[in-house]
């Protein structure tokens, strides 16, 4: 649970006022303990200043210390930036302006502001009685903070901590929104634009098309390359379902070529095989966060004169011989569904290719076929990025790089955890990075593990409990039973909680809970 801290009890703390100073302290160290976070309502800004000046100044005259004016209104927003420093600014919103007709407008703000937090996500610490009065089930005092909350062995970790990397962009995120809710351009905005040139300029590729989701960037894809139905596109069967619905969308087949048992990636050394006179794409899936085989399988394509659609949902900011994931084939499709390594607050993703032509047909198809207003050139969908989803990324952006790198050693420090306790993993291979969108070993005593680690608050996931070609709206479309090597892996993979906030505490706490029902 988060704390909104009252006007009351910053003061207590930063001029220490006794009695209140020790517990008020007290409870805001034990929020943070527990995960919560401690919040400042922007609209206080002024009267801390006020009354912290005040109280010193008061103070000051009582023990005639010899200090000007300006001296103590230095040292008091000294103390009230040193105290703001690891906390979080609650921005005040409109609605929380015209209060003037409630009793006490500062209080009302408060409790107003509280509103937009879902039940029991906060609370105000104040020591102000009638507030608490008046709302007991949003207020708290420090003493009684203390009481229900006193340190147990309690521990959670999030599978993916979204929550800590929002905490540190929180201000990028809000001007980004804040301005798209200014200049209300909300399809097709400015932002639009300005990430797609940020993410071509990232990959190195020459386009980047912005749309909805990576589900709609693979099947735009598709389109664009005129896939229809009748045609073979040969992908892997071990993935999430989005890259062979789309396949099945237009009416073509997938064909399914088996994985490799270490990466969980595609075996390219069997697409050959798989090649029909009825085959018009490649589509490997860079599983986990690490790219395919790419050069062989851009050999193939090749060779058979076939366009290569790297499904990179999964995969954002990993690199291949150097080379940056989403840039390595005809064309390279994301997501930044919020969990994704680079991910936006809904729906979202993107298309990457160097091909002009194709760049163009994937705008068009993007907006209903549109090659011009209300010119419609060929059959397209709706299927743009909104603006503010693009700013979210743009803010998530400026953090990217140095996620990217505690990815990598966070992975590195899960592998060689996992390594010396003896317990099987994914591997990497060494011409080639992985973003560790999930962290994911191999267990043949997957539900008994995932029990174990659910109950001492470690969550887990299966990425994927079922191989594409055993669903069963795709059973009948495809070969069954011919990927063993998928059917086996299958049965025994189990993702563990990864992000680039994860901590080294948390990290041996799970290769250790693992280890002790393994
Ligand atoms: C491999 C793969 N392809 C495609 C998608 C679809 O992306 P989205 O959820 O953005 O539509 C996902 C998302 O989970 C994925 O993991």
């Amino acid at each position: 649970m988060d704390l909104l801290l009252d006007v009351n009890v910053v003061l207590d703390i930063c001029a220490k006022r006794q009695p209140f100073y020790k517990a008020a302290r007290d409870a805001i160290q034990l929020c943070t303990f527990h995960g919560g976070k401690l919040w400042l309502y922007v609209g206080s800004v002024q009267t801390l200043e006020y009354n912290l000046y005040k109280e010193l100044k008061q103070r000051h005259e009582i023990q005639g210390v010899g200090l000007t004016n300006r001296d103590l209104y230095a040292k008091c927003l000294a103390l009230l930036e040193a105290f703001a420093k690891d906390k979080h600014w609650l921005a005040a919103l409109a609605m929380e302006g015209n209060v003037f007709s409630a009793g006490d407008p500062e209080d009302a703000q408060l409790v107003l502001a509280l509103k937009r937090f879902g039940e029991s996500k906060i609370k105000l610490l104040t020591r102000d009685e009638p507030l608490l009065k008046a709302h007991p089930d949003k207020t708290i005092s420090p003493q009684e903070y203390i009481r229900q909350n006193i340190p147990g062995s309690d521990r959670f970790i999030d599978f993916i901590d979204l929550k800590t990397q929002q905490n540190n962009i929180r201000p990028q995120l809000e001007k980004n929104i804040h301005r798209v809710l200014h200049h209300g351009q909300y399809i097709m905005g400015p932002e639009v634009n300005q990430l797609e040139e940020k993410l071509a300029t990232y990959t190195g590729s020459k386009h980047c098309i912005t749309v909805a989701s990576g589900t709609e960037a693979l099947l735009i894809s598709l389109m664009a390359l005129g896939i229809k139905p009748g045609d073979e596109v040969i992908t892997t069967p071990f993935t999430f379902i989005a890259t062979a619905e789309v396949i099945v969308l237009l009416g073509a087949k997938p064909v399914f070529v088996d994985i490799e048992p270490d990466t969980c990636n595609i075996d390219a050394s069997k697409i050959e095989a798989a090649i029909t006179q009825k085959t018009k794409a490649i589509m490997p899936v860079s599983l986990y966060g690490q790219p395919a085989d790419m050069d062989e399988i851009n050999d193939i394509a090749k060779k058979h004169n076939l366009p290569v659609i790297e499904d990179a949902a999964q995969s954002f900011g990993a690199t291949y011989k150097g080379r940056k994931s989403c840039n390595l084939s005809t064309i390279g499709c994301t997501s930044f569904f919020p969990s994704k390594p680079l991910g936006c607050y809904g729906d979202g993703g993107a298309i990457f290719t160097n091909d002009e032509n194709i760049a163009q047909a994937c705008r068009e198809i993007r907006v209903h076929g549109q090659s011009k207003r209300y010119m419609h050139t060929r059959i397209g969908l709706g299927g743009r990025m909104d603006t503010l989803q693009c700013a979210i990324v743009l803010a998530k952006l400026e953090r990217f790089d140095w996620e990217v790198e505690q990815r990598l050693a966070v992975g590195r420090r899960y592998n060689q955890l996992l390594d010396e306790a003896g317990i099987s993993r994914v591997q990497q291979r060494p011409d080639r990075t992985s973003v560790f969108a999930q962290y994911t070993v191999f267990t043949p005593k997957r539900e008994v593990l995932q029990a174990h680690l659910n109950q001492t608050g470690i969550p887990t996931a299966v990425h994927y409990p079922v191989p594409l070609n055993e669903q069963p709206a795709y059973k009948h479309l495809c070969c069954s039973d011919c990927t063993p090597v998928a059917q086996d892996i299958a049965g025994q993979v189990m993702s563990l909680p990864m992000g680039p906030d994860l901590n080294e505490s948390s990290q041996n706490a799970i290769v250790e809970t693992c280890l002790a029902e393994l």
